[in-house]
C-alpha cells in the first residue's frame, strides 16, 4: 500500500482558505445532521470544473457524466435536467440511470463485453460504442432492428495500464479491428455516428490527446468514415493537477474540429476525475487515540474501506473540526476495521487532535464512493449539497442489523 510521503504540506497548500472555510461549514452541518462516517458531495465544485472544461466552447463540446466515477443519483438528476448526457459502462449502471428517468437521447453506453447483457435491452435509438469485434458480431442485429446510433472505441496509442506502463490495457479496438468494424457496421446499414477513445488513468504526456485524435483520424480515413461525433473520453486528473493536460485537451479539440469538419457536429467528453474528484470529502470521527513511540494512532469510525483502492493514491489533505494547533506529530489515521491495511494516511497532525474530533478527508470524489466496501462495518451515509449549499441525505448509513440483508438467510 502506497500512502505517499508523511507530510500533507504539498496537498494542503492546494486548498485555498475560502475552500477550507466552505468545506468546514458544510461538513459541520452534515456531521450534525447525518453523523459520521459521511461522504459529502457539493455541486458547486462540479459546476466550476464543468465551466472550466467547456470554456468558450458554446455547444460544440458536450460533456457526458461518467456515472461510475461518482454514482450519485442527485448528480444524475442535476446533470440531465441541465440537458447533458450520462455515460454508463455496465448493466447495473444502465438500469439505474434509466430508472432515474434519463432519456435515451441523453444516455451513452460504453464499456467492455456488452454483448453479455445489452442484448436484453431492445431500446430504440440507443447510443452505443462498440468495444470489440465480438460485440459488433453479437449486437449488430439488435443495433439494426432498434436503429441504434453506434460508434466504435479505438485503443489510443498512449493508452496504458495505470499501474504498469508496459501494458496497454484491455480497452477498445486496434486500428485494424476498428477499420474492419466501421466498414462492417456501415455495409450492414447501421447508423454509425461516432468514434471514441479514452486515454486512461495514468499520467499523460501533454500531447497524448492530439496523438489520439490523429490516430482516430487515420482510422476514419482508412474506413472512409466521417464521424458526426468524436468522443475524447476522460483522462484528465483533478483540476488542481490538470494544467498541462487540460491545455493538451483544448489543443486536441481544435485539431478534432479542424480535421473532421464540416461533418463533425460535436466533440464529446467524459471526464470523471476532473469533474468530481474535488467535489467530495469523507468526514470521520476520531474514536480512540494511542500514543506509541513510532507514531500516534488515531482510530476513526471510517477509513480505507470507505475508499478501498482510491485510498492508495498518495496523501489527501485532512482538515480538522475543531481546528487544532498543537505541535505536529507523526500520526497514523486508521479506520475501525481489524487490519493494518485500514489506514488513510501516515501524516504530521497536531498532537492535540483526539477522540471526538472530526477529520475531513478531502478530494474523496471520483472513484472513492464506487470503491467503498462493506467490510466489517457496512456503507456510510452520503450527503448531497446542492447549488445553494443546501444539504440533503442521499443515502442513509447502513445500520448494523442491515448488514446481513443481501445474504440468503
Ligand atoms: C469509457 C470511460 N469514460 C470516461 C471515464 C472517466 O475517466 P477519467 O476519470 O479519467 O476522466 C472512464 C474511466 O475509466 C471510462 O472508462
Amino acid at each position: 500500500m502506497n500512502l505517499g510521503n508523511s507530510t500533507l504540506e504539498p496537498a494542503m497548500s492546494l486548498l485555498t482558505m475560502d475552500a477550507r472555510a466552505q468545506w468546514a461549514n458544510v461538513a459541520e452541518r452534515a456531521v450534525q445532521q447525518y453523523g459520521t462516517p459521511c461522504y459529502i458531495t457539493r455541486l458547486q465544485p462540479i459546476q466550476k470544473a464543468l465551466e472550466e472544461l467547456e470554456l468558450g466552447q458554446s455547444g460544440d463540446v458536450r460533456s457526458w457524466l461518467s456515472f461510475k466515477t461518482h454514482p450519485l443519483p442527485q448528480l444524475v438528476a442535476w446533470w440531465t435536467q441541465a440537458g447533458r448526457g450520462v455515460e454508463v459502462v455496465s448493466e447495473a449502471e444502465f438500469a439505474t440511470v434509466r430508472r432515474l428517468g434519463c432519456p435515451v437521447d441523453q444516455l451513452l453506453v460504453n464499456g467492455v463485453a456488452k454483448h453479455s447483457w445489452l442484448g436484453h435491452y431492445p431500446v430504440s435509438q440507443l447510443r452505443v460504442h462498440f468495444d470489440s469485434p465480438r460485440e459488433v458480431d453479437a449486437l449488430l442485429p439488435l443495433a439494426l432492428d432498434c436503429e441504434w446510433r453506434v460508434g466504435v472505441r479505438v485503443h489510443a496509442p498512449d493508452e496504458q495500464d495505470a499501474r504498469d506502463e508496459r501494458f496497454g490495457g484491455q480497452f477498445g479496438m486496434t486500428a485494424g479491428e476498428a477499420v474492419a468494424s466501421l466498414r462492417r457496421l456501415r455495409e450492414a446499414g447501421a447508423n454509425v455516428q461516432s468514434i471514441h477513445f479514452h486515454l486512461g488513468q495514468g499520467p499523460q504526456a501533454p500531447d497524448a490527446y492530439v496523438r489520439a485524435v490523429e490516430h482516430v483520424a487515420r482510422v476514419c480515413d482508412a474506413a472512409a468514415f466521417r464521424p458526426r461525433f468524436v468522443d475524447c473520453g476522460g483522462g484528465l486528473p483533478a483540476p488542481s493537477f490538470a494544467g498541462r493536460a487540460l491545455a493538451g485537451l483544448r489543443t486536441a479539440i481544435r485539431v478534432t474540429q479542424a480535421r473532421f469538419r464540416p461533418e463533425l457536429e460535436q466533440v464529446w467528453l467524459e471526464n470523471g476525475r476532473f469533474l468530481t474528484d474535488q467535489s467530495s470529502i469523507l468526514a470521520v470521527r476520531v474514536i480512540d487515540a494511542k500514543d506509541r513511540p513510532e507514531s500516534r494512532y488515531l482510530i476513526c469510525d471510517g477509513g480505507r474501506t470507505n475508499h478501498a483502492l482510491a485510498a492508495d493514491k498518495g496523501p489527501h489533505p485532512i482538515l480538522m473540526i475543531p481546528e487544532r494547533s498543537g505541535a505536529p506529530r507523526l500520526t497514523t489515521v486508521c479506520g475501525p476495521t481489524c487490519m493494518t491495511d485500514d489506514t488513510l494516511g501516515r501524516v504530521q497532525l497536531p498532537e492535540d487532535v483526539g477522540p471526538g474530533d472530526v477529520l475531513l478527508w478531502m478530494n474523496a470524489g471520483a472513484y472513492h464512493l464506487p470503491w467503498e466496501t462493506r467490510f466489517s462495518q457496512g456503507l456510510c451515509a452520503v450527503a448531497w449539497c446542492d447549488e445553494a449549499e443546501d444539504l440533503s441525505l442521499a443515502r442513509a448509513r447502513e445500520q448494523p442489523d442491515q448488514w446481513v440483508q443481501p445474504w440468503n438467510l
